[in-house]
């Protein structure tokens, strides 16, 4: 199994821990893991050129640094994204890589892989809105395509992972446990449900009618999605 888990920071706090205790967990599947830590490997700031929707991902200025982690994603069985809750929202560095996921978004060019994987988004408070951060991760999954995604939120009630109350931690550790022998006996069997279809379906008649980005309708036809195929 391979996983790939772009991390929303840099810092070992509760947000790296509790993905840790994930990994851990998962270990019986004898994962092949890769990580990424933001901004340490995010791109530069989307400059808005567009280039990615209209002439092609490979024309995006930053394309040499998001390029090679989508390649490493587009393998992976389990893609984890994880942040803190960073005023009500995901970390600005995390942001930073998704917005360049933009041309990958099914109204645009979804990569067929992205179909059979498995999502889980992870985000820690210290008080409110660690939901508000996965729910926000969970979406971007959704418009990649990503049929099933499992989201961990916690309010840990602490600004680092020392100082999380040892109770609290037990509780984690039974839930991470819980949550990621599900994935385990989920992951690399999954297939798209009504919702992603449903989406699927719409982007399909949006693409029917594109008249002003040839790209993303060309990338469409080339697949054969406008002809009766589906990418799953
Ligand atoms: C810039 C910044 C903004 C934050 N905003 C919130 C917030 O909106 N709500 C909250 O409960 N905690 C907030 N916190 C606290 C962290 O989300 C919380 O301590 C989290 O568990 C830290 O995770 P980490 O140890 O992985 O860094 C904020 C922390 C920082 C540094």
């Amino acid at each position: 199994m391979k996983i790939v888990v772009l991390h929303g920071q840099m810092h070992k706090g509760s947000t790296y821990n509790i993905t840790k205790l994930f990994l851990d967990k998962l270990s019986d599947k004898d994962p092949e893991i890769t990580e990424f830590f933001m901004p340490k490997h995010a791109p530069g700031f989307c400059i808005g050129c567009f280039n990615c929707f209209t002439k092609g991902e490979d024309k995006c200025p930053h394309a040499d640094v998001v390029q090679p982690i989508v390649k490493i994603m587009e393998e992976a069985d389990l893609i984890i994204l994880e942040s803190p809750c960073y005023v009500f929202g995901i970390s600005g560095q995390l942001k930073t890589f998704l917005d360049h996921m933009g041309y990958r978004w099914m109204p645009h060019r979804p990569h067929e892989k992205m179909f059979s994987k498995i999502g889980l988004v992870i985000s820690t408070a210290a008080g409110a809105g660690a939901k508000k951060v996965t729910k926000e991760l969970k979406r971007n999954l959704f418009y990649w395509g990503v049929p099933k995604a499992y989201s961990y939120a916690k309010h840990v009630g602490a600004l680092n992972w020392e100082t999380v109350k040892p109770e609290k931690k037990k509780q984690i550790e039974n839930e991470v446990a819980k949550l990621a022998e599900k994935i385990s006996r989920e992951v690399c069997n999954v297939k798209p449900g009504i919702k992603t279809k449903a989406m699927f379906k719409i982007m399909k008649m949006n693409q029917s009618s594109n008249d002003w980005n040839m790209t993303d309708k060309e990338y469409w036809i080339k697949k054969g999605w406008l002809n009766g195929k589906n990418p799953w």
